[in-house]
């Protein structure tokens, strides 16, 4: 397998979110979101860490930046934090906050990199959530305004969008489980938070094309390969449900379908919620979509869980090979999903925005080898390669992610990057995965690895 078996347009990048990465988090620097709320909330993150630094991006760009060029890395898939340029979520924007960003993607295109921007990596501004958040029909009004200035911008330098990111993951973590922040519970306002989120996806999307019809516009979707326990009637029902509530949630109304309802009824609630119109305006013609993938779930039937009466069975139950969240190490889930996916009617081609693994690792005399999520990585990427040779129209590949970060609610403490961060000196070494990565993106073949033509640590 190499590089040159994808074709010259294919496109090849790492991903990050700005509260994962950035830091510069100084109430001078940026109005506060949920996250830099919820952080503070004792017991509701792995040792109470926070994101307030970081990897202190938000200072480091210049050399991470420059790191991926050597790297041959091409393309950067990095977010916007709303309450960065919006302190206070609308009204007057920070032109501090836009300058960072402006900093960022200049930086990038003066290397050759391309920006890819998510708008939303589930950093709400606090004072939006203040009013209900995602809860709130008029979030609608504030993410337009948001998705405006964002293109207004930055539209001159960058074509590039995703709208969300992991809808299904903001809504379910943040406001129905409550692990996630902002930390709300329970059906009602999953569901409005949902209908919302399904609506401004569809909006968002509708704005960017009116102010830039040129650009490539997309979302990103959280999606799992998904198999029955048993091949019995009740964990077959119990897959699909889990299947229409963690693969098709937030796809099927974009792609005009509506809620998955047949499967789930549990979401004909999200009528109440619903008004006139709202059915066509969940809809939208995207250009991509971004596939998000990092392993498989297997279901099982359990009456007892209340609205899906289904389970899923951790890996660690399964008693077979995990990663440091305990998610199975599955990379023929990305093969399925594609495949799934491409099989939709009018389904625009597809980009993988994220895969990747976090592995436990160790600093043993300046470096770091990482055998297992460098294998994780090539197997993803030749079952990428798998999914185009059948003719699925899959056209790029972003590695989550490029540095060791902020991994929400489990803290620092799941490495995925394919550069290691030492969070106490901010000292970065390239592991051998992401010495692989390049010489795989220079045409070396899987199994070679060239020597990088700079530093790799710093
Ligand atoms: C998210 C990332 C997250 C990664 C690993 C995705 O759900 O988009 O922010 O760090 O998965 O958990």
């Amino acid at each position: 397998m190499r590089k040159e078996d994808f074709g010259k347009d294919f496109v090849w990048g790492v991903s990050t979110a700005a509260y994962q990465v950035e830091g510069g988090s100084d109430l001078h620097l940026k109005g506060p979101s949920i996250w830099d709320t919820f952080v503070r909330r004792k017991g509701k993150i792995f040792q109470n860490q926070t994101g307030d630094i970081a990897c202190d991006f938000y200072n480091r760009y210049t050399k991470d930046i420059s790191l991926m060029a050597a790297m041959n890395i091409s393309h950067y898939r990095f977010s916007i934090a709303w309450s960065r340029i919006l302190p206070e979520g609308m009204g007057k924007a920070s032109q501090e906050g836009i300058d960072f960003y402006n900093r960022v993607i200049d930086f990038c295109l003066s290397l050759n990199i391309t920006p890819w921007v998510t708008l939303y990596h589930w950093d709400l501004p606090q004072m939006l959530q203040d009013r209900g958040g995602w809860e709130n029909r008029e979030i609608i009004y504030w993410f337009e305004e948001y998705v405006k200035l964002c293109v207004r911008s930055f539209g001159d330098r960058v074509s590039q969008w995703m709208v969300l990111n992991e809808p299904m993951v903001f809504t379910g973590a943040g406001y129905f489980l409550g692990v996630h922040a902002p930390g709300r519970k329970g059906l009602k306002s999953f569901l409005a938070a949902t209908h919302h989120a399904a609506l401004c996806q569809a909006r968002g999307a509708a704005v960017i094309k009116s102010l830039q019809s040129h650009s490539l516009v997309g979302t990103t979707f959280s999606c799992s390969h998904i198999e029955p326990h048993h091949h019995r009637e009740r964990d077959l029902v119990a897959a699909a449900k889990v299947d229409a509530l963690l693969n098709r949630l937030f796809l099927e109304p974009l792609l005009g379908m509506g809620y998955p309802t047949g499967e789930l009824k549990i979401l004909q609630r999200i009528e109440k919620f619903m008004r006139q119109e709202d059915e066509k305006s969940l809809s939208f013609p995207m250009d991509f979509i971004g596939v998000q993938n990092y392993t498989r779930e297997i279901v099982t039937h359990a009456p007892f869980m209340p609205f899906v009466k289904a389970r899923l069975i951790k890996a660690d139950r399964r008693k077979v090979e995990r990663t440091l969240m305990n998610w199975e190490v599955y990379p023929e889930s990305v093969y399925h999903i594609l495949k799934k996916y491409s099989a939709y009617p009018n389904m625009p081609p597809l980009i993988v925005t994220e895969s990747g693994a976090a592995f436990e690792d160790q600093v043993t005399d300046g470096e770091v080898h990482d055998p297992r999520r460098l294998r994780f990585i090539r197997d993803a990427i030749s079952q990428v390669g798998r999914a185009r040779q059948e003719g699925i129209r899959v056209e790029g590949y972003f590695i989550w992610t490029f540095l060791d970060n902020f991994e929400w609610a489990e803290g620092y403490f799941p490495r995925f990057g394919l550069v290691h961060v030492d969070f106490k000196s901010q000292r970065r070494i390239l592991k051998s995965s992401g010495k692989w990565y390049a010489a795989f993106l220079e045409n070396a073949s899987a199994e070679e690895l060239l020597p990088l033509k700079q530093d790799v640590s710093y």
